[in-house]
């Protein structure tokens, strides 16, 4: 099932030094919802198409996007519950699971309760080889730079949302690939939980 995304808004009334100065990692979460909107935004902050040659908001060694970004909706308004990979090309969502995998993720993949109260849950993956195909071993800390890169967009921008989130790196890999039924030759990289 494909999921056309709103159109992610090209201003808002937070200036970038204002988010940069708010920003903080944050991990008590309200039971309200987010909007589709708001996951539109955060999704192309990350990933989102900026240019006519499909370059990204977000910088790329070779300009290669090894990066993919999974949204794990648990409670979003006009979003079935589900798990979903963001398709920058046409700025939408297809779903690869029905239902609500938050908990089976916070237990499968040893992380904090946070995980699991989070509205939405944002998941960095990397494909190693669309940049090691290149770069070779040089190309593992490309990837990971972009991971970096990608999460600081989210970061500041669900900032610039008053939307809260955290950075989670500490998670057990192969819990979350079973859970998400990630393929062998993509590896799950960071993790971050959205809520108000
Ligand atoms: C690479 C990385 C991994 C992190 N992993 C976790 C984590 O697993 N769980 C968590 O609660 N916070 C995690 N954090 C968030 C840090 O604890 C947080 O950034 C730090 O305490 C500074 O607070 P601030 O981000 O609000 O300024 C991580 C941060 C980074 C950069």
């Amino acid at each position: 099932m494909k999921i056309a995304l709103p159109a992610p808004a090209l201003a808002g009334p937070v200036s970038l030094e204002q988010s940069l100065y708010i920003r903080r990692c944050r991990r008590d979460f309200s039971a309200l919802p987010l909007g589709l909107q708001e996951i539109s935004q955060l999704a192309w902050a990350a990933q989102g198409i900026t240019s006519d040659m499909e370059q990204r908001t977000c910088p790329s060694a070779g300009a290669l996007y090894p990066l993919e970004l999974l949204v794990i909706a648990g409670n979003v308004q006009d979003l079935e519950t589900g798990v979903y990979r963001y398709a920058p090309n046409t700025h939408a969502l297809l779903m690869t699971a029905r239902g609500d995998v938050r908990a089976a993720l916070a237990e499968r993949g040893r992380m904090q309760s946070l995980v699991q109260n989070a509205a939405a849950v944002i998941l960095l993956t990397a494909i190693y080889g669309r940049t090691t195909g290149k770069y070779g071993q040089r190309g593992i800390r490309y990837v990971h730079m972009e991971a970096g890169h990608a999460a600081q967009n989210v970061c500041l921008q669900a900032a610039a949302l008053g939307l809260g989130t955290v950075m989670v790196g500490a998670f057990d890999d192969d819990g979350v690939r079973e859970v998400l039924n990630l393929a062998p030759d993509e590896a799950p990289l960071y993790i971050l939980p959205v809520g108000r």
